[in-house]
């Protein structure tokens, strides 16, 4: 599969935005003071990591393969820490951590969906639907944190 140059430099586009999530979280995953939200940005840490290489394949013009094996597929059930009124410095901390995630997952999933348009072949378009979905439950997952902390 041969990509033209408007198809490279949006999959690099792509490329260099899941960099910033792969940089995000990994600092968050520091940064956050609750374990399970420490995990949470662990397990989207490793989910990134997997869209960077699919699209690096993609650049070389190997479409991958899908695969079920998908953390962001799971059921997210997180446990609250936030529940009572205690530890009010470091709610608002990890709220801010929360928030300024969904933002960004907001932005790229969008830049998927706008992307998957350019392309013509429907494995890469299900590719990308499939990242775009990833980044959904991403924002999904967080959603749920910040309700269960009552984080509002
Ligand atoms: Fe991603
Ligand atoms: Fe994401």
């Amino acid at each position: 599969m041969q990509l033209s140059e408007k198809q490279k430099s949006l999959v690099e586009d792509l490329m260099s935005q899941e960099e910033l999530c792969i940089e995000k979280y990994s600092q968050y995953k520091n940064l956050a003071k609750d374990e399970e939200l420490k995990n949470l940005f662990g397990k989207m840490r490793e989910d990134e990591e997997q869209h960077y290489s699919s699209l690096q394949h993609l650049l070389e013009g190997k479409c991958p393969e899908l695969n079920d094996k998908n953390h962001a597929k799971l059921e997210y059930n997180p446990v609250a820490a936030y529940a009572g009124n205690c530890n009010t410095e470091d709610k608002a901390h990890d709220q801010y951590l929360c928030t300024d995630s969904i933002t960004t997952e907001k932005y790229i999933s969008t830049a998927y969906n706008d992307d998957l348009f350019q392309f013509g072949e429907s494995n890469v378009r299900d590719l990308l639907n499939n990242i775009q979905t990833d980044e959904q439950k991403h924002a999904e997952m967080i959603h749920k944190y910040k309700e269960i902390n009552k984080m509002t």
